[in-house]
């Protein structure tokens, strides 16, 4: 990653070390202009966070403080659809009481007050030893798996933690009218910060490519939604389309490939190192979909480091679905490295030319990483090299096994964040993952997103059930019973 410090305190910045254009923040740019990669967000951190003021204590102080009361906003002014918020709002919030680690707020014409929170990211890293045992490690010797419970955030998801950035940007700039493409989350979390803002909100959906939990909450926050008769990699084109070439629509794109929500995801990290005080777990393993969590953990690690706040950085393991496994192959199959940032643009172009002529299209019943394309493909190369990364993929039913195991432990989890924990499994196989080391996986979503994968798994009856022969190893069916007392007692009191 290009660490140099810019010459603004904060700017936009291409990540092709040959190229590396920059760009004022208050350009509404999803692309380098000059080459057409990706951009980060970069500040001049000596100006931005001052050495002599960096420090982890800063965040702990914050962790513990209580939510502002109604009262207390209001008579600040803090309302959210005028955008207001006070200090303890932005400490109250689990991204923005690491606000030093993302910057951009202090270019706001009214600095931190333009900043919108709703006290997403107040998620915590439970220690599971159930879990850690079932999937091989050595709890005894001190073997630890770790799952960082993104489902608690106000919408469900961990896309909380990137939308309260982008949408701090969106006003920023005095966007109107935000859009994305989603496998459901990212629709579910823009809906609610738009309905919130009073921005109006436009999503565009693969017709039956999202879980029902995740419509439902885009309809309920008034979204404008599309279903487009495609899927994710479709949707995503279109939305990014109208974004660009449509300017007359005014429409601010708040995919991941805005670099703004990666900001926000950073945070997530953070929280995993506040849970373990501070010290720097050995691996995190995260499943990967469009991969903009990967990115955003990658470049945490880096500051980080930069910054002196951390000596030694975690390994990284990135879990696809077989079904989507683009990452899988590029990296382990065809062996395409980030390579300083001089990756083999012509084999990944040549592989996406090659899934469109075969009419490949992603296919699991973990629908939130059910994507061929992912964006943030060259910003995920750089964090599995940053961070000594690999990937995997797993199996649908592997996938189901490893939710339910999950929600077995009294955790729960969506499908696609199942796919962390059995990535845990199967590295702890192959030997790559010790069995004494420490992890952290993230569990994505919320284990209410998906109720047709859980009751199908459990059940084995629906569209969403597991193929026929299939016997989970943790299936519960709900017991059929007459309304009878004698033959109710039987039930309870059967094996
Ligand atoms: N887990 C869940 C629950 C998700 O919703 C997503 C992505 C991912 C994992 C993958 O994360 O893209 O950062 O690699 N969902 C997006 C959406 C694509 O539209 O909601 P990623």
């Amino acid at each position: 990653m290009n660490t140099e410090p810019t010459k603004e305190l904060v700017a936009q910045r291409c990540i092709n070390p040959d190229c590396a254009a920059e760009f004022p923040i208050d350009r509404v740019l999803t692309a380098c202009e000059r080459c057409g990669e990706m951009l980060d967000v970069c500040y001049d951190w000596d100006r931005a966070w001052p050495e002599s003021e960096r420090g982890f204590e800063v965040f702990a102080r914050r962790g513990s403080t209580f939510s502002p009361s109604a009262e207390e906003r209001s008579a600040a002014g803090a309302d959210h659809t005028r955008g207001g918020s006070t200090e303890s709002m932005l400490d109250f919030s689990g991204v923005w009481r690491f606000r030093e680690l993302l910057p951009f707020w202090k270019m706001s014409a009214h600095g931190a007050s333009d900043i919108v929170t709703v006290g997403e990211g107040r998620t915590n890293l439970q220690r599971a030893d159930a879990v850690a045992c079932e999937v091989g490690m050595d709890v005894e010797n001190g073997g630890r798996v770790y799952l960082q419970y993104e489902g608690f955030n106000p919408s469900g998801s961990f896309k909380d933690n990137g939308m309260t950035a982008a949408f701090t940007h969106a006003r920023m700039v005095g966007a109107k009218q935000v859009a994305c493409a989603s496998t459901g989350n990212t629709s579910a979390s823009l809906a609610m910060y738009a309905a919130l803002t009073g921005m109006r909100s436009l999503v565009f959906i693969g017709e039956g490519k999202i879980a029902l939990g995740k419509l439902s909450q885009a309809l309920d926050y008034g979204a404008r939604t599309l279903q487009i008769a495609g899927d994710f990699d479709a949707c995503l084109a279109r939305v990014r389309e109208i974004a660009s070439d449509r300017p007359e629509l005014g429409v601010y794109l708040m995919n991941s490939v805005n670099p703004f929500r990666l900001e926000g995801q950073k945070t997530i990290m953070l929280r995993i190192l506040e849970g373990l005080d501070w010290r720097v777990p050995d691996w995190i393993v995260v499943p990967g979909g469009n991969l903009g969590n990967s990115s955003a953990f990658g470049k945490a690690f880096m500051e980080l480091r930069m910054l002196g706040l951390i000596d030694k950085l975690p390994r990284l393991a990135i879990i696809n679905a077989h079904g989507a496994r683009t990452l899988d192959r590029i990296v382990n199959e065809q062996g395409i490295t980030w390579n300083g940032g001089r990756y083999d643009r012509d084999r990944v172009a040549s592989e996406f030319a090659r899934m469109d002529e075969a009419g490949e299209r992603a296919s699991t019943i973990a629908s939130a990483i059910e994507i061929n394309r992912p964006v943030n493909l060259p910003k995920a190369l750089r964090a599995l090299s940053i961070m000594d990364g690999v990937v995997r993929s797993v199996d649908d039913n592997v996938i189901r096994e490893h939710k339910a195991l999950v929600g077995r432990f009294g955790f729960g989890c969506e499908p696609a964040s199942g796919a962390s924990v059995a990535g845990v499994r199967l590295l702890r196989e192959e030997g790559v993952i010790g069995a004494d080391e420490t992890v952290a996986c993230v569990l994505t979503g919320h284990q209410l997103k998906d109720p047709d994968v859980t009751v199908g798994y459990h059940t084995g009856v629906g569209e969403k059930a597991p193929p026929v022969g299939f016997d989970g190893a943790w299936a519960n069916a709900p017991i059929r019973v007459a309304d009878d007392l004698e033959a109710i007692v039987g039930a309870i009191s059967g094996a």
